[in-house]
């Protein structure tokens, strides 16, 4: 099976949700984050609905949160069916070993352990933010690589990363560690509040292993249309 990129429902409701995917035939199964906002409004629910329905589904609430928290939060978040989901990588390697222990005793029988992926340093966080708030005194990259060696020792499958940081990840860690990118944009569309972006086949080609796509789908006037040139792209097919 070809790969699909993710697609971030940053939709305020279910209803919203509902409209967008009437848009794509009933049989295209997708791969969908579901983050905070609409988590927080429609609660599992929105999770288990959409599973129903055949779709994969990244939960993206990264939690952050002492060891034994964490784990008992994993360990519902499986038993939901999430096939992807995140912790913080500042929360800990302690931390990050417990997200992973919640999720394995959480999953289905028979059922492959979610993937688990890590942030670093968000991507809204400055150089200098960072040396200020955190007092971190090594730079962003070295902050970045450290963070995403931690998960790696903890077991986690990859992190979270911008499309420009993959190299520097893929540098210090294992071949089968994976780097999941957001802020992707086909060519010639409009970047919106993303800074630097890249397309997905420029993604592709420095290595990352899942894009997340948002507004060039969702805002799309065909977003099924969208989707399919999107996931071309990112497949390296004409
Ligand atoms: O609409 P767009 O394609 O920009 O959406 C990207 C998605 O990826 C959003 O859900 C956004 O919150 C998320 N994201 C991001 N940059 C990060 C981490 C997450 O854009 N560094």
């Amino acid at each position: 099976m070809s790969h699909r990129p993710i697609i971030a429902l940053d939709l305020p409701s279910k209803e919203a949700v509902a409209d967008f995917l009437a848009k794509f035939p009933k049989t295209e199964s997708l791969y969908v984050k579901v983050g905070m906002e609409l988590f927080y409004q429609e609660g599992p629910e929105i999770v288990r609905w959409l599973k129903a329905a055949g779709h994969s589904v990244f939960l993206d609430l990264k939690l952050h949160d002492i060891p034994n928290t964490v784990e008992h939060a994993m360990k519902g978040l499986a038993k939901l069916g999430v096939d992807m989901t995140n912790v913080h990588a500042a929360g800990g390697i302690k931390m990050m070993e417990s997200a992973k222990r919640g999720l394995e005793a959480g999953k289905d029988e028979g059922c492959p352990t979610p993937v688990l992926i890590a942030v670093t340093q968000l991507t809204s966080t400055s150089e200098a933010e960072m040396h200020h708030d955190q007092l971190i005194e090594v730079s962003l990259k070295e902050s970045v690589q450290h963070y995403a060696k931690c998960a790696e020792t903890a077991g986690l499958n990859g992190v979270v990363c911008s499309a420009q940081e993959v190299a520097l990840i893929k540098e210090k860690t294992s071949s089968s560690f994976v780097c999941l990118t957001p802020g992707i944009r086909p060519s010639g569309s409009d970047a919106g509040d993303q800074k630097r972006v890249m397309t997905p086949a420029q993604a592709a080609e420095i290595g990352s292993n899942y894009i997340v796509v948002g507004r060039p789908i969702t805002q799309a006037e065909e977003p099924y249309q969208a989707y399919l040139t999107i996931k071309k792209e990112w497949n390296g097919e004409k």
